[in-house]
């Protein structure tokens, strides 16, 4: 999970790489480095620490890049650590005589390409696998072979996920990337090409893509750009508009992109829905889906797999599919379902939910799944990205970048096209009539009005979390539809206020967990008035039996439920298929006033990346 930049162009590209740096931060900031070409030279300058710590470094004038044939050239990168720890030396990019690069993945056999070419006199100085590939490349270049003929027999003996800018000393106007495994896209601009691992960090640049597969390697040279196969032959590639603007990606006056995101909610699930209800909200048209009426009805089983937040999402996916269809679906971490040789068969339908479309446990479940004969669709936000190259179709969440770290409009989508997805499969299959589809689908279509009316709460969310910021620990409970919400409420606080918070299901409670709670542990219930509420009301006596912290959140009316919690946050009572989605956005509210008044890196948490592209 690191971001790597690379340029070849017209311009002096010392800016545009830190700019290209800076919007790849959020993918990994311990350390961060540029190469430029100066007077035929290649000079490296990296350091440890985040890129404002580099931005000191490169500033000094006599840091720049001269060009060669009118043409500038350079790469960057920004670390997340994978092998040695965070340090100048371990930071990219790294040299080896005459090349140097920068390298987003892991490569899984270092170990022993460092013990060869340890043997053949090469000395490395970094306890990275990247320089490895470096001095791999070199090994090649010094028997006499082109940078590109080094290049590609380097690559040939590498196993693992790798992402690559490489440039060569002796030939100045050449700048040569390769993807395998890890996220690579190609610029494509005016008399200068670019490559980034994502769009955001050149939108300012060019809105025209191209997407790298497995093993494709592409070349820069002035005016010119040629893509490769992994046997060497040019291969053409589609180019991409991408709409997205500068100032999407920005801020936009908010203090965090997480915070500008959660309010980017009502117009990321407008988004989504957009062309997808009929005006009579009786039909839905999910015209990415393509599984044909007999495909639905041949479905036996539902396997659902994603990570992280996307997991939670796909909970809630399982219990509205299984509700609406009677389709038994089995939900999985994507870490786990792909070691567990999963029984899968022929015609059994499998759903990866992904943001990035580059979680590598994601993909490879992916991948798991489809050679065992699964139809495979995926629910993703970034359009060529690997998981939405390698599903048999992909319905898009329509969320825009997501640049904070902690997940919040991606998720919201993502319970979007699972409630789409959950009705259309049910109308197929006639499990679920039209007079009992039609009020879900019209809550969904109101859905960004609810969305914005609890955001004008925000203010109340704010005192009640800011009063509990210096908590050991929290616990958040749910049922049913609730249950995903409180793991998901549980891991927002966690990732980025770093305080302990448990999400558990509320019936579980008196199997042990009880025993967390005293008059210093905030208990968040997720109490709607829907068919779990007086089960859920009796958990909340016992948390109070136990002197808990009661934060409730409930449907707006319920003065019971506000008169015997501590803290009460209410809701819009309406439909239980969207109910998740509005339970939602205080338990982000709440974890994210938590951490700012922590001070913590609400954008840029410590230990973690956007996108988790290795193992
Ligand atoms: C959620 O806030 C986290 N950033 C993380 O759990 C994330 O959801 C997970 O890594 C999955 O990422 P994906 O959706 O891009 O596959």
């Amino acid at each position: 999970m690191c971001g790597i930049v690379g340029y070849l162009g017209y311009r002096e590209p010392k800016e545009i790489l830190f700019k290209g740096l800076k919007r790849l931060e959020y993918r990994g900031y311990d350390s961060a480095g540029i190469a430029l070409f100066q007077e035929g030279k290649i000079q490296v300058k990296r350091c440890l620490g985040k890129l404002s710590q580099l931005e000191e470094v490169i500033q000094e004038a006599s840091y720049h890049s001269t060009p060669t044939q009118n043409t500038y050239i350079g790469i960057g990168h920004t670390r997340w650590a994978t092998h040695g720890k965070p340090s100048e030396k371990n930071a990219h990019p790294h040299q080896a005589g005459p090349i140097v690069l920068v390298h987003n993945g892991i490569i899984e056999n270092y170990a022993l390409l460092r013990e060869k070419l340890l043997s053949k006199g090469h000395i490395l100085s970094s306890e990275t696998d990247s320089e490895v590939v470096a001095y791999l490349i070199y090994d090649y270049f010094k028997k006499g072979l082109s940078f590109e003929e080094a290049v590609f027999l380097a690559i040939q003996e590498l196993k693992g996920s790798y992402s690559l800018g490489i440039l060569c000393e002796e030939e100045p106007t050449k700048l040569i990337a390769v993807r395998n495994g890890t996220p690579l896209v190609v610029g494509v601009g005016e008399k200068e090409n670019f490559i980034a691992s994502d769009i955001p960090a050149l939108l300012e640049y060019t809105k025209r893509f191209m997407y790298l597969n497995d093993h494709e390697m592409v070349i820069f040279t002035p005016g010119h750009l040629q893509v490769k196969n992994i046997e060497g032959r040019e291969i053409k590639k589609e180019i991409n508009y991408i709409n997205w603007t500068q100032e999407m990606v920005e801020k936009g006056g908010y203090q965090h992109f997480m915070l500008k995101e959660i309010h980017e909610q009502p117009q990321a699930i407008i988004n989504t829905l957009q062309d997808r209800v009929s005006k009579d909200k009786h039909a839905l048209y999910l015209k990415d889906l393509k599984l044909s009426e007999a495909d639905i009805k041949n479905i036996r089983k539902i396997f659902l797999v994603a990570c992280g937040t996307a997991f939670h999402a796909s909970m809630v996916g399982k219990y509205l599919i299984e509700e609406m269809t009677r389709i038994p679906c089995e939900l999985d971490l994507a870490s786990e379902f792909r070691y567990r040789d999963p029984i899968i068969k022929k015609g059994d339908l499998l759903i990866i939910t992904s943001q990035s479309g580059e979680t590598a446990d994601s993909l490879a479940a992916l991948r798991e799944a489809k050679k065992r004969g699964a139809t495979v669709i995926s629910i993703c936000n970034v359009k060529g990205s690997s998981i939405d190259r390698e599903s048999d179709s992909t319905i898009y969440t329509y969320a825009g970048p997501e640049i904070g770290v902690a997940s919040t409009k991606a998720f919201m989508t993502q319970l979007t096209v699972f409630n789409l997805l959950a009705i259309h499969l049910g109308l197929t299959l006639k499990t679920l009539s039209l007079e009992k589809a039609t009020p879900y689908v019209q809550d969904l279509v109101r859905l960004p009005y609810y969305v914005e009316e609890i955001l004008k709460q925000e203010p109340n969310i704010k005192k009640i979390a800011q009063k509990f910021y210096r908590k050991k620990t929290f616990l958040y409970l749910g049922r049913g539809l609730s249950f995903p919400i409180a793991l998901e409420g549980a891991l927002k606080l966690k990732e980025i206020s770093y305080i302990n918070a448990e999400g558990y299901a509320a019936g579980e409670m008196k199997h042990g967990p009880i025993a967390l709670v005293d008059d210093d542990t905030p208990v968040i219930i997720l109490a709607p008035q829907d068919k779990y509420y007086e089960k859920v009301l009796s958990n909340l006596e016992e948390i109070k039996a136990r002197e808990g912290i009661v934060i409730a959140i409930g449907s707006e009316g319920d003065t019971h439920l506000e008169k015997i919690s501590d803290y009460f946050i209410s809701i819009p009572k309406k439909s239980d298929n969207i109910t998740p989605l509005l339970l939602t956005l205080p338990v982000q509210l709440i974890a994210y006033y938590i951490a700012v008044k922590k001070g913590t890196d609400v954008d840029q948490p410590r230990n973690l990346a956007k996108s988790v592209t290795v193992e």
